[in-house]
């Protein structure tokens, strides 16, 4: 007989026979857990042994199918993440650092399709009943007629839902705290995750309906992470943002039945959350507010770019903060904020080797205003111009945006999009926007393009250079978004 084995890591769900401080597979440490086993392994189905299969219907792979029914839960911010409506019979895992806001955003999500007719139920596995009672009094939304129900055991759910009666949308929270009365292991554990998780896809694929499951991701390994769970369900969300922050962006990692680089913008009011239609304007609004101080010049201080990104199909624009400080102590420190500080050393490095500037010597804090995080490598262009503009303490013109990739030569590449994020940048105001040689790219209205073929061509731009230049008027414009 095969060795079995024993122990199961938390975070990816890898088995191993014996127990290691660390997994193998991903890397997490103390995520090893003892899991146990079934007494004999599953049989084969072995050459000609036993009941013979069924026939399998080929069919081509044009057919006459329309997309799949969504409900729309009216908070347009999480239908689109979710591609245009929650699909029914779909199962969605919205993961997040506790205490970011998934209770809130999913007993808002049941209210509106329960205010909107459809049938909602909310289970809670972690919080009393009276607690979410609280909470939808807070929200405003204790009047609508969502099913809330406090359970922890899947065969109640099961027993309760599982029928003609199901509703439309359930919401478990979270699936942490469900277990399956048949596995003997502790709820939190990766076969009890992903046992009680299965159980409630099939209940959603049975009745067509929509099961939300919460998932925490904790940084111990103790509870498993919705890691591995994310291949078993249709749609996998992220709530993400800063604590401190109002904030909070919903990222679509996974989904089966749309996009996955759209986000959803959301602001974390003493009401619960608040959809950011505009996020741009969001990001940008403590710019437009600046009062000019001393050391700065209209507003603006030396050390920030404007990004003009794309978020999924969506341009942001959001402001790239540097803040770059002779280094007392041996290894210069870096801080990144909402950006991949692997990309950060490459820039650094491109600055240092190809400009002649010594920027990495120095401590570099970067931050993404707003606490967005930013994947695109577009946003090369615009944290050199923070990095430059911080180190020469020239500030960049208030009205410009910035976008570009950058090689390890220096070389400003074109990336994708160019047209939608200039069209933002000239609707809020912007008057130019630095961009990437090559592809011409068309400004909208009023917004003159400086194409920069090479990294030295920024660094020319931003010169080391007398302190409290007089900006020329009319410079700072980005204020007025329509
Ligand atoms: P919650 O939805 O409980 O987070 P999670 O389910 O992800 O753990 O939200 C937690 C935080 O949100 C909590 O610190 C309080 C805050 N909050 C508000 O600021 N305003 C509100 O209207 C609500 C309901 C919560
Ligand atoms: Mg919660």
């Amino acid at each position: 007989m095969k060795t079995q084995a024993r122990y199961a890591c938390q975070q990816c769900g890898a088995l191993a026979p014996k127990w290691a401080g660390r997994c193998e597979a991903c890397g997490a440490w103390n995520s090893m857990v003892e899991e146990l086993q079934r007494a004999t392994p599953p049989k084969g189905l072995g050459p000609g042994g036993g009941r013979r299969g069924g026939r399998l219907d080929f069919v081509a792979l044009r057919g006459e199918t329309a997309g799949p029914p969504r409900l729309l839960t009216g908070i347009a911010e999480l239908d689109r993440v979710c591609g245009g409506g929650l699909v029914a019979g779909s199962t969605i895992l919205v993961g997040g650092d506790p205490g970011i806001g998934k209770s809130t955003l999913l007993l808002q999500a049941a209210a509106a399709l329960a205010a909107g007719g459809s049938d909602a139920a909310y289970i809670t596995g972690e919080e009393a009943i009276d607690q979410v009672r609280l909470r939808a009094e807070r929200l405003g939304v204790a009047d609508t007629p969502v099913r809330l129900a406090s359970a922890a055991s899947v065969r109640d759910i099961m027993a309760a839902l599982d029928d003609k009666r199901a509703p439309d949308l359930v919401v478990i929270d979270s699936i942490q705290t469900m277990y399956l009365d048949t596995l003997d292991s502790a709820p939190g554990t990766v076969s009890q995750v992903r046992g009680a998780a299965q159980e409630l896809i099939g209940l959603a694929k049975r009745r067509g309906l929509i099961v939300v499951l919460v998932g925490h991701v904790t940084k111990e390994g103790l509870i498993a992470g919705p890691r591995v769970l994310e291949h078993m369900v249709d749609t996998v969300l992220y709530f993400e943002g800063e604590r401190g922050h109002q904030f909070r962006i919903l990222r679509a990692v996974k989904n089966r039945f749309g996009a996955t680089d759209e986000i959803g913008v959301f602001e974390m009011s003493d009401r619960g959350l608040v959809e950011v239609p505009n996020p741009s304007a969001l990001f940008l609004a403590d710019r437009s507010n600046a009062e000019t101080e001393p050391g700065e010049e209209g507003g603006r201080t030396a050390g920030a770019a404007v990004f003009a990104g794309i978020e999924g199909t969506r341009p942001v624009l959001v402001e790239i903060q540097a803040l770059v400080a002779p280094s007392l102590l041996g290894t210069p420190r870096r801080a990144v904020v909402g950006w991949d500080s692997t990309r950060l050393a490459m820039i650094t490095a491109v600055l240092d080797a190809r400009c002649g500037l010594s920027v990495g010597a120095n401590d570099i804090y970067l931050n993404i205003a707003g606490g967005l995080r930013i994947v695109e490598p577009a946003a090369d262009l615009a944290v050199a111009a923070a990095l430059i503009s911080a180190l020469t303490e020239t500030p960049v013109p208030a009205d410009t945006v910035v976008f570009g990739e950058i090689g390890l030569s220096g070389r400003v590449r074109p990336v994708a999009h160019a047209e939608a994020r200039l069209k933002e940048a000239a609707k809020l105001g912007f008057a130019e926007a630095w961009v990437p040689a090559g592809r011409a790219a068309r400004g909208g209205e009023g917004l003159a393009t400086v194409a920069i073929g090479h990294l030295s061509e920024l660094v020319a731009r931003l010169p080391a250079a007398p302190r409290r230049r007089v900006q020329p008027a009319g410079s700072h414009r980005f204020a007025a978004a329509p």
